[in-house]
């Protein structure tokens, strides 16, 4: 059996239209632009890549975008000011500090600073309490797409066997906490795991969010389960010519697929989905602050732009 590829890219689009139209069905009823603040420390050139893609996409979506630069040596203080202008500012409904800081910043300090309400990366403290009792909250991009996409391909969750392999507070805590929330029986796996092959091959959905490029083998994973592969990793490719580059995922793609019932392929699965993602978190941060209703139900619109 070959498993299917889910089309991220596809999906992304989808969603960003969604998003586009319903930023555009606010703005005529309630007569306001959304907009959402970008802050980058340094000249990371993948950061400034990132940065400069979610600006574009801010401004197709419909949405005001303003971006804040400061030099690699800017001091914390400096930044913290920002954040407490944009914190004030009405209008500016999203707040992002693009990761990562230079070392001498303290991360947790500047992402305690954000407003909750603000926080469209969903990396506050109060975010991810929030996420873990069940309450309502902004959840970070990432997971919130895996779960997009994993929900657009399977229905219901309900009953099933999730492993996540990868403890971070970006991807695998917050991804294992949706999991649980749509009644997945869920595991929290990692580097320190005993017999991490043997775990997940009890998975009918794997999440590998490790960062280790091509570490999960195609004898892993259980016939028919589906792989969401949240890694991007870039690594030599002699193939393609002398110094050249490629970009892979946390699972071995060619084997995989020869077993899984469905994966995400790397470029082009859980990628583009962030970024889109972040725009929806953008507009229920801009509803929730002005105690609108929520904007649509994305997952559904998706579904239904996909269909
Ligand atoms: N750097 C890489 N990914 C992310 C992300 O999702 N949010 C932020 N703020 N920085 C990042």
């Amino acid at each position: 059996m070959t498993a299917r590829i889910i089309d991220g890219k596809a999906f992304a689009v989808a969603l960003s239209k969604a998003v586009a139209s319903s930023t555009a069905a606010i703005k005529g009823a309630h007569g306001f632009t959304p907009g959402l603040a970008v802050v980058l420390v340094g000249e990371d050139p993948a950061s400034s890549v990132y940065v400069a893609s979610k600006a574009r996409e801010t401004v197709a979506a419909g949405m005001n975008s303003f971006e804040h630069k400061l030099p690699a040596d800017a001091p914390e203080s400096e930044l913290l000011d920002i954040i407490a202008r944009l914190n004030a500012d009405e209008a500016v409904d999203g707040i992002l500090v693009q990761l990562p800081l230079p070392k001498h910043i303290d991360t947790n300090k500047v992402l305690g600073a954000i407003s909750p309400d603000k926080d469209v990366d969903g990396f506050h403290v109060i975010n991810a309490g929030r996420l873990a009792t069940g309450q309502s909250s902004l959840v970070p991009c990432t997971p919130w797409g895996s779960m997009l996409l994993l929900k657009a391909t399977l229905g219901s969750l309900s009953g099933l066997e999730a492993v996540v392999v990868g403890r971070s507070n970006i991807v695998g805590k917050p991804i294992a906490q949706l999991l649980l929330a749509a009644d997945c029986t869920v595991t929290i796996a990692h580097s320190r795991t005993r017999d991490l092959a043997e775990v997940c091959r009890r998975a009918d959905i794997l999440i590998a969010a490790v960062g280790r490029p091509e570490m999960i083998r195609g004898d892993w994973i259980k016939q028919g389960a589906t792989v969401i592969d949240v890694g991007i990793n870039r690594v030599p490719a002699p193939e393609k010519g002398e110094g050249k580059t490629k970009l892979v995922g946390d699972v071995a793609f060619a084997e995989a697929k020869e077993v899984a019932g469905a994966i995400t392929p790397v470029p082009g699965g859980v990628g583009p989905m962030t970024i889109a993602s972040l725009l929806a978190n953008t507009l229920t941060a801009a509803t929730r602050r002005r105690g609108l209703p929520e904007p649509t139900d994305f997952a559904d619109a998706c579904a239904r732009l996909m269909a």
